[in-house]
């Protein structure tokens, strides 16, 4: 009698709060009020190639790879370059779609330019075509805390991180680390769950010495140092068990020379377009009616260039459905450098290829509570990481091009409510607030019926309160498949 009569009011219990909860979370209220949520921290070395830890003494990658998981080869998005990629990381799209599609763009319907080097950046109009995770982490009751990533420090759908540092490249990485470890370190209310972190280097040495330098090896040691600050200082905070540590990049890094070069004015007058971005892959605006013109002079002109009309862009690039993207694409093959004649600026290094070379790829290693230990995996997609990260910090993932299904073996534990098919889908949430409602209004009617009998057959002694599965956090992205799955396991316990 009383084991029959409990199970359905323990399984009550355990809806309640995920009733109120699925509530405050749609008015942006604050979740998993009673446990600490989860942590993570997202960082970023911009340009640290897949295999620079293997160049050269890398204790710290070394340890975290240890103790967590690495991913040899993670495929970035096109086109490797260093804005539409961080804005990848944190939206899983691909630049097509949350549109901030190069370091230097233009926007005919605006009839605006974007660059990365100017002001433009501040205008919330560009990044709009995505929402980042820091703003889905507050809009689900949650903080976050943002050191210098591109876009951080703008505006998005009308918020900026709870704490962020405007964009300052003179501010060393140290003093980024300890702004990041008070956030995550301050009292519960104010404690940031979501952290990004950016540094410049190993791209800006680079980019100057080319990777291929052996001047390289003391840039990688030392970005390797300023991890172990970075973890010596979660130690010191009581935070590195603590807190998810995700370190990864943008993009990598390939040679250049002297000998690679491409002159565009070999081949078509520069009257005849406007040039958009820079090597080694580019937009051009053919001046009115010079279309034809100039796709034909261009099209078979170097055999180390590949020249495209943007409907005819590859389709593994997914570069292609946006107003921003330009009307010829041209990007240089892997260590060219294409200019307008030989006085413009050489590099030694450059990235933005083809995202399939492995040349292009970053280095990934994460470690944590939520991650398996001493794991390799042998290759990824970028996109994949938005969901991954999603799922780590218990919100729901908004529609991206990446899957949790694809990277689930980094986690310590297998996610018990996969929110996040892979692609296409369309709707995926749409029915599951119908349902779950009407699956909990008869539930609760159904509870009802069997608490008022047995109470009127014989008074119970008190309210199985503190049950464990009130107080537990949320830990799936999708509140309303958590909640139907304790539907199903109740009605069978029943
Ligand atoms: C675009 O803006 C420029 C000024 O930056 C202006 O000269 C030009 O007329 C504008 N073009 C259109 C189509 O509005
Ligand atoms: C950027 O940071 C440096 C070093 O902390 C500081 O001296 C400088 O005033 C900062 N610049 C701006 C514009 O805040
Ligand atoms: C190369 O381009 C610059 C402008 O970018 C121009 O001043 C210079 O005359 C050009 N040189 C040659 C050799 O065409
Ligand atoms: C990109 O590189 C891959 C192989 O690395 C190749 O198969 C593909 O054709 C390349 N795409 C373009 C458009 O160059
Ligand atoms: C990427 O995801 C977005 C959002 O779901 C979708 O609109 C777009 O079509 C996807 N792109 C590809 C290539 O699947
Ligand atoms: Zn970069």
């Amino acid at each position: 009698m009383l084991r029959r009569g409990c199970r359905p009011l323990l399984c009550l219990w355990a809806l309640l709060p995920l009733v109120s909860l699925h509530r405050l979370n749609q008015h942006g209220h604050r979740l998993h009020a009673a446990k600490e949520r989860p942590k993570l921290l997202l960082v970023s070395f911009d340009g640290f190639r897949w295999d620079y830890i293997d160049r050269v003494p890398t204790p710290n990658f070394l340890a975290l790879m240890k103790e967590g998981v690495q991913v040899e080869q993670v495929e970035n998005i096109y086109i490797t370059k260093t804005f539409p990629n961080h804005y990848s990381l944190v939206t899983g799209l691909y630049a097509e779609t949350h549109g901030i599609v190069a370091n230097e763009f233009y926007d005919p319907a605006l009839n605006l330019s974007f660059s990365m080097e100017t002001d433009s950046v501040y205008d919330s109009r560009w990044w709009e075509e995505a929402v980042p995770l820091w703003v889905t982490v507050q809009k689900a009751g949650g903080r976050s805390g943002a050191a210098m990533w591109p876009g951080s420090d703008v505006k998005i759908h009308g918020m900026f991180p709870s704490q962020y540092l405007p964009y300052n490249m003179s501010v060393p990485f140290e003093t980024r680390v300890e702004r990041i470890i008070e956030w995550f370190s301050a009292p519960r209310e104010e404690a940031v769950d979501f952290g990004v972190l950016y540094w410049e280097e190993p791209d800006e040495s680079g980019h100057r010495l080319g990777p291929e330098s052996s001047l390289m090896d003391v840039v990688i040691a030392g970005i390797d140092e300023k991890l172990g600050f970075l973890r010596n200082e979660l130690r010191k905070a009581g935070l590195y068990e603590k807190v998810n540590l995700i370190v990864t990049s943008d993009h990598g890094m390939t040679q250049l020379s002297t000998d690679k070069i491409i002159e565009l004015d070999e081949y078509v007058s520069r009257d005849l377009y406007t040039w958009v971005d820079k090597s080694p892959v580019l937009g051009l605006i053919p001046k009115e009616g010079k279309f034809e013109e100039v796709y034909s002079k261009l099209v078979d002109a170097n055999p180390y260039m590949a020249v495209y009309k943007k409907e005819d862009i590859p389709e593994h690039f997914h570069y292609q459905h946006n107003i921003r993207i330009m009307p010829i694409l041209i990007e240089a093959q892997e260590g060219w450098t294409i200019v307008q004649n030989r006085t413009n600026p050489f590099m030694l290094g450059n990235h933005g290829y083809n995202n399939t070379l492995r040349s292009m790829h970053p280095v990934f290693v994460a470690r944590g509570p939520a991650f398996r230990q001493d794991f390799v995996k042998p290759s990824m997609h970028s996109v994949d990481l938005y969901p991954l990260m999603c799922h780590i910090l218990s919100v729901r993932p908004l529609p991206n091009n990446g899957s949790l299904l694809n990277v689930k073996d980094l986690l310590a534990q297998e996610p018990t409510a996969i929110s996040t098919p892979s692609p296409p889908r369309v709707n995926e949430y749409s029915y599951a607030p119908v349902i779950g409602s009407l699956i909990s209004v008869v539930m609760v009617l159904g509870f009802l019926v069997v608490y008022i009998k047995e109470v009127t057959l014989k008074q119970l002694p008190s309210l199985p309160h503190g049950s464990k599965e009130m107080s537990q956090p949320l830990l799936q992205e999708d509140l309303h498949l958590h909640f139907l799955e304790k539907q199903r396991g109740c009605v069978r316990q029943i």
